[in-house]
């Protein structure tokens, strides 16, 4: 049987191999392509040594202490030479992409719609044979080439893949580049070139609470990720916290009220920070974590938004005292930037 091992570098690239339980990941990984740290083979020099995030695996017992202690075992580092995948794992290698002689896939796809959620926002769908092989992990993004430029954007999925189709949440920065051709020229049937995926902002293996942060189009990434839980399950409760500025931001709460109907421990909050609003909810996404959705620091917090955003917020759960098991962050900072 073969399993799906997503291989995630250094510098963010991220791909994706399959495995069956008769090979070791590193020999899999050879096999197509990509050439991660590899010496004796032999689980005797620990050159190979990555780090298992998610799935199960056998790591056998032909490996010496010197290249793999017990405590790094139990902690998760594997020897890619001796690690055979007994499900879906994702496995941080320690060096870039480029090193492993290997680099983000582009794929080439259309549009299929393209609508305009808000004044401020807008939900793309691309579509084409090639996406229905892509595969990422939820939570990760890739770079849009802008039509007709040379120029390319990064943008979270919102959805996971399904038939070749996948979803972004794109903020309309006025005079942007993206945002104009989007708002402007595009149509159903443009082409647009992607590349990825990218990034460690994803979804780790459920263990105990999250808490999930979202500001503004921030929200793309945990649209994916919920999918993704409401897919697979989860044993945990799970909170979202979304912000926005203006009533006009606020967007995909159906979406959202699906996820509670489908999720059985899935809540979440939506408020506005202008004191104008209309919403019930209002005020910074900091002024409605609670105590017990921090969980005495048991929980693993999924932050995402604009860079300001995401200080605000780090700065906050710092200041409570608390530290997360686990604190994840995204920071959707402009090109220029
Ligand atoms: C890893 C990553 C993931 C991202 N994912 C998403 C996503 O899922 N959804 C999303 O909407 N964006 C996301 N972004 C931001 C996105 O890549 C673009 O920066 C943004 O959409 C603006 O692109 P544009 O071409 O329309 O504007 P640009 O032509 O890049 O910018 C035009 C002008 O507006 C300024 N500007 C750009 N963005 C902002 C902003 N947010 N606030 C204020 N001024 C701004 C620029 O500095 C520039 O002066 C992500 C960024 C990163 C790094
Ligand atoms: S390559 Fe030496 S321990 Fe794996």
């Amino acid at each position: 049987m073969n399993f799906q091992i997503a291989l995630n570098f250094e510098d963010g690239v991220t791909r994706f191999i399959e495995a069956g339980g008769h090979e070791t990941v590193a020999d899999a990984a050879y096999r197509q392509g990509i050439n991660i740290p590899l010496d004796c083979r032999d689980g005797a020099c620990g050159t190979c040594k990555c780090f298992a995030e998610a799935g199960r695996y056998d790591m056998g017992d032909n490996f010496i202490e010197d290249a793999l202690s017990a405590d790094e075992l139990a902690q998760g580092y594997v020897l890619t030479c001796q690690m055979r995948a007994e499900s879906d794992c994702v496995v941080r290698v320690p060096a870039g992409s480029q090193v492993c002689k290997t680099e983000q896939a582009n794929f080439q796809a259309s549009i299929s719609t393209v609508r305009q959620l808000s004044e401020s926002t807008i939900a793309l769908s691309i579509k084409g044979e090639a996406l229905s092989k892509l595969a990422f992990l939820p939570g990760q993004y890739v770079n849009l080439q802008v039509p007709g430029s040379e120029q390319t954007r990064a943008y979270s999925f919102s959805s996971l893949q399904k038939n070749g189709e996948v979803s972004f949440l794109i903020r309309n920065v006025p005079g942007g580049l993206m945002s104009s051709f989007l708002t402007g020229l595009a149509k159903a049937g443009d082409s647009m070139n992607l590349a990825g995926p990218l990034g460690s902002f994803y979804l780790r293996e459920i263990k105990r609470p999250l808490l999930l942060l979202a500001g503004g189009t921030g929200l793309a990434p945990f649209t994916a990720m919920l999918e993704k839980i409401a897919e697979q399950g989860c044993d945990h409760p799970v909170h979202l916290i979304y912000g926005v500025t203006n009533d006009f931001d606020l967007v995909e709460l159906d979406r959202l009220e699906a996820f509670a109907a489908r999720i059985p421990d899935f809540s979440f909050g939506a408020c506005v920070a202008n004191p104008l609003s209309a919403h019930p909810l209002k005020g910074y996404v900091t002024q409605h974590i609670e105590p017990r959705h921090l969980n005495e620091g048991d929980v693993d917090v999924y932050l995402c938004g604009p860079p300001p955003m995401v200080e605000a917020v780090s700065h906050y759960i710092r200041e409570q005292g608390i530290t997360p098991a686990n604190f994840y962050y995204e920071k959707f900072a402009a090109a220029a930037a």
